[in-house]
């Protein structure tokens, strides 16, 4: 009998993966994605591939995270985002995975914090505390109960006041 072998790996995103990120991510949010406020601090300048991941099965990418950076009240950190995860694979531990990877490279490689807007039932578990209602301006509107953070340095809550951007 012959039976279809998921191989799954977690590969550090580059250039050859945009086509299917943009599928993925169409797929996921759909058109109205562009208009998210962390979508306008990721219109500023370039995520960091370095601390972007995807997931294959088989070759194909199925799964995708991007990391920006950002200067958000005081602190150096990254924002988390896009997430997404093709609806073949959903439910597979594949999302927390490709989060709990973004976060150790960051970690790995100094960032303050690593933030996002997102669903706290799904995040919280990964390590996610909300931030300070309200503390931060994000360029467009934001739920505030859906802004999430990592702290990974001392006085990140206190540092999170003020806007969020972009930074080199
Ligand atoms: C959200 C998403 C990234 C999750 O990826 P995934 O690989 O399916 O998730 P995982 O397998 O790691 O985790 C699945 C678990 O998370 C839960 N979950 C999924 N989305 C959730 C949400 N929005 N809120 C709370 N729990 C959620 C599932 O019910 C499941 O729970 P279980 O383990 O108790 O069965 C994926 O569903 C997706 O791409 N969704 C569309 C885009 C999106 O919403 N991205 C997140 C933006 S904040």
């Amino acid at each position: 009998m012959f039976m279809k072998k998921h191989d799954l790996v977690y590969l550090t995103e580059d250039a050859s993966h945009d086509a299917a990120i943009e599928i993925i991510n169409e797929e996921a949010f759909g058109p109205g994605r562009f208009a998210r406020a962390a979508a306008r601090i990721r219109e500023q300048g370039p995520h960091d591939l370095t601390l972007s991941f995807v997931c294959a099965d088989d070759g194909e990418t199925i799964a995708s995270v991007r990391m920006t950076p950002v200067l958000a009240g005081s602190i150096k950190g990254h924002l988390l985002g896009p997430l997404a995860v093709r609806p073949s694979h959903k439910n597979r531990g594949i999302g927390r995975e490709l989060v709990r990877i973004a976060v150790e490279a960051a970690r790995r490689k100094g960032s303050e914090c690593v933030i996002l807007v997102g669903d706290p039932p799904y995040y919280q578990p990964l390590g996610f505390e909300k931030v300070a209602y309200g503390a931060l301006t994000f360029p467009g509107p934001v739920d505030p109960n859906r802004v999430l953070v990592v702290p990974m340095t001392e006085g990140v809550h206190a540092g999170l006041k003020g806007d969020i951007h972009w930074r080199a």
